[in-house]
């Protein structure tokens, strides 16, 4: 049986763990070639392992997609370690919340930087290595249709209290997605997004915990909500529950199949049904 992403190169930001994590391993159960990326090389590390484990093909590209050379030397290991560009996934994030009147300067850019500076640029750099790619397969009569996948929330698309960096970063993304949309049609690429609800991972962690803490980029940020506000939200959802990281995954990679080469600028809510919050 012939594998849907067979020999396809596919990028994944902050595949370390939760949500990206499992949009890596399916992408790999697929066929797909991997570059792993996470803050901290050890993360990634594992999850490169877990691909290999299972037979597929993985590189690591470790270091915060905030840095500004983040973006050239990610594509840049795509190109060298596999030849190819087919897929990009923007997962790597987290959130870093207060009410407007208390968030720093030093919040505000930093969750815009993750979410949405760094997007900007490994689509920026990674537009060149598509053009050529995809004039390529073109001259070589090859159909291959790119895909790029942006993450957003729900908090992007209805706002959340205590969330204004984080609400504008990921309505931004959306802008972002529907822009790019349009400019790349021509080199082939479809151009979505997915915007999730509550999903089960390491950011929303039931803890009763208010220390719980995680070191990103050098800040030690707080991370898990309050196992009664995690119900009373689970509630809230049409399925009743929180989704997994491997629910997450499927929305992710609905838009990696062939079967959706034809679907470009959309957001889709991965939710559970809830429509707004
Ligand atoms: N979990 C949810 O309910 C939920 C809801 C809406 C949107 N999201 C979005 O989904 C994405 C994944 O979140 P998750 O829930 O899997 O969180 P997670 O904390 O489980 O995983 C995120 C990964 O990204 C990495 N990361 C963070 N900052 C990075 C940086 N600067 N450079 C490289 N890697 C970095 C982390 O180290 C971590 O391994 C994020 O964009 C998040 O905003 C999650």
């Amino acid at each position: 049986m012939s594998l849907k992403l067979e020999g396809k190169v596919a990028l994944v930001t902050g595949s370390g763990r939760g949500i990206g994590r499992s949009i890596a391993l399916k992408l790999a159960g697929e066929g797909a070639r991997l570059v792993i990326n996470d803050l901290d090389a050890e993360p990634a590390m594992e999850t490169v392992e877990a691909i290999r484990a299972a037979g597929g093909e993985a590189i690591a590209c470790a270091g915060s997609v905030s840095a500004p050379d983040f973006a050239e030397r990610f594509i840049g290991t795509a190109v060298e370690g596999f030849k190819g560009l087919d897929i990009i996934v923007n997962n790597a994030g987290y959130t870093w919340d207060s009410v407007v009147q208390k968030m720093t300067d030093e919040q505000w850019y930093a969750i815009l930087d993750v979410h949405l500076t760094a997007p900007f640029r490994i689509l920026r750099a990674a537009q060149p290595v598509i053009r050529s790619l995809a004039k390529a397969d073109a001259d070589a009569g090859r159909r291959n249709v790119r895909k790029i996948v942006n993450i957003s929330s729900v908090a992007g698309l209805f706002g959340n209290a205590g969330q204004t960096n984080y609400a504008v970063a990921k309505a931004g993304i959306t802008g972002m997605t529907r822009t790019l949309a349009k400019e790349w049609g021509r080199i082939d690429t479809t151009v979505n997004c997915v915007a999730y609800g509550l999903i089960r991972t390491r950011l929303t962690e039931a803890t009763a915990d208010a220390r719980s803490t995680a070191t990103i980029d050098g800040r030690d940020i707080r991370i898990g909500v309050n196992p009664d506000v995690m119900e009373m939200m689970a509630r809230s959802i049409p399925l009743g529950r929180a989704g997994t990281s491997e629910e997450a995954a499927g929305a992710v990679y609905l838009f990696c199949i062939p079967e959706s080469d034809y679907v470009s600028g959309q957001v889709l809510m991965c939710t559970g049904g809830l429509t707004g919050i």
